[in-house]
């Protein structure tokens, strides 16, 4: 499959051989570079900057490095090569030759899943719009927009499928995606974690760690789906995303670390007086977006699930790698529930249960970062440590909604939650408190007084390096 990367589109699709495609393409593009305009990244759309820019989907050389404008960025729509004998890799068609056009019975169902990950994409840009003009450094800066413009791209991938294979509905839901606006009342973004506002550096760190890592997931559950394109659409998103991962899992990291440092030179002082973040704040910044997230794997029993394993669409995490068998047919799975104002185990069938074991994978993956920040903290004598709350802790769909919760997961009484509601969630003076931290550091080789610089710079280059023009 050709790279053509100097049409008007990028793409290794042959857009050009397919002209209803490439029209419909062309008069979605204006339109998206309108949206990019009015909500991507405020105040530095005519600055240079140094990022990468997909050329190829070979897993060396994949990316080009150089300076440019974000409207010049160029958002292209690339597939992971084909694989000519690839079958249905689980479920009832396991062993089938993959699907190459949308499965008649699936199409609303399939149609529902590419809009909800694309309107994930350009909410996110949406609610990172103001966090340039607050940037700890100019790495940081970079690293923003890094992430802005392959959100944006991503947007592309799923804007592609839906123009490509659903027809005038597709084209529709393309549209609407360029309508929705993240927090909006009359036309909200789909999922609530992105509607939460991210307006400072912590929230930012924090939703590229816990809200993108569930990207991740998601994504790695349908980059094994048997609708091919989606399949290959999802693997080279997947390309993409480890960075945004690298950044709130770092950019978390850095935080801890610095506060870790001033604990340990200043013992007897509170860190908030030296201008940096403490822990406590930071543990509700994580028990906030941490729940947020796990709703976003939906459902903890649920039919939805079931129906797309069947199909072969959406698959558990590294499914060929990580389970000998494919059908999950004749198996069970226990997981906890609320009966009767209490808590209780209840069996299910596996395929029901595939959310929950796909957020499991999630936690899991999360759990690890935890114990690389806690290290941190042991390595400079701090005896404090940071956890995960419990899944069943502020959730907001699935069997826990509607319950609530103390952070190890015990039921409690909602006056009880309220009550205790600022010790576990932050509040508007802790919120209060991180914007206050936040001023611009530009100069290159600076950086903000509450975040460690990193281990390394990005591409070779050292930290100093001026990674936006300014
Ligand atoms: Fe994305
Ligand atoms: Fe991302």
């Amino acid at each position: 499959m050709s790279m053509n990367l100097y049409e008007r589109i990028p793409n290794n699709v042959n857009l050009s051989g397919d002209k209803r495609l490439q029209r419909a393409l062309e008069k979605w593009l204006p339109n998206y570079l309108d949206w990019w305009r009015e909500m991507g990244p405020e105040g530095f759309q005519d600055k240079e900057v140094y990022l990468r820019t997909a050329i190829s989907v070979q897993p060396d050389g994949w990316a080009n490095f150089d300076y440019v404008k974000m409207p010049d960025y160029r958002w292209g729509i690339f597939l992971k090569p084909a694989d000519a004998n690839a079958t249905v890799g689980f479920g009832d068609n396991y062993g089938m030759p993959v699907y190459q056009e949308v499965p008649g019975e699936f199409r609303n169902a399939l149609r529902r899943i590419i809009v909800t990950q694309g309107d994930t994409e350009p909410a996110s840009v949406e609610q990172q719009r103001e966090l340039g003009k607050t940037c700890p450094s100019l790495y940081d800066l970079r690293n923003l927009f890094q992430v802005n413009v392959e959100e944006g791209r991503h947007l592309w991938a799923m804007v592609y499928l839906l123009q490509r294979y659903f027809g005038q509905d597709g084209r529709d839901e393309a549209d609407e995606l360029l309508q929705r606006r993240s927090g909006n009342p009359d036309k909200p973004r789909i999922l609530e974690a992105f509607n939460q506002p991210c307006d400072d550096w912590l929230n930012f760190f924090c939703f590229t760690m816990f809200t993108d890592r569930d990207g991740k997931f998601q994504l790695a559950a349908l980059a094994e789906s048997g609708f091919e394109p989606l399949a290959r659409t999802c693997q080279f998103m997947l390309t993409e995303e480890a960075h945004h991962l690298f950044v709130g899992e770092t950019g978390v990291g850095r935080v801890v670390k610095r506060t870790a440092q001033l604990m340990k030179e200043n013992p007897n002082e509170d860190v908030r007086e030296l201008g940096a973040i403490p822990l406590d704040i930071l543990q509700r910044y994580i028990n906030f977006w941490f729940s947020y997230s796990l709703d976003l794997f939906g459902g903890e029993i649920s039919s939805n699930s079931a129906d797309f394993f069947a199909a072969g669409l959406k698959g558990r995490y590294k499914e060929q790698d990580n389970y000998a068998e494919h059908t999950a047919a004749n198996e069970n799975f226990m997981l906890s529930v609320v009966e009767d104002g209490r808590l209780a185990q209840r069996e299910v069938p596996l395929r029901n249960a595939l959310n929950e074991v796909l957020r499991g994978e999630y936690v899991k993956d999360c759990e690890r970062a935890l114990a690389r920040w806690n290290k941190f903290l042991r390595d400079d004598g701090v005896a404090a440590e940071l956890y995960l709350p419990s899944t069943r802790f502020h959730r907001h769909v699935g069997e826990f909604a509607g319950h609530a919760f103390d952070v190890r997961g015990e039921l409690i009484t909602a006056e009880e939650f309220e009550r205790r509601r600022a010790e576990w969630l932050p509040s508007m003076a802790d919120r209060e408190f991180v914007r206050s931290l936040m001023h611009p550091v530009t100069e290159p080789g600076k950086i903000a007084n509450w975040i460690a610089p990193p281990a390394a710079g990005i591409k070779g280059k050292p930290f100093e390096f001026e990674y936006v023009r300014l």
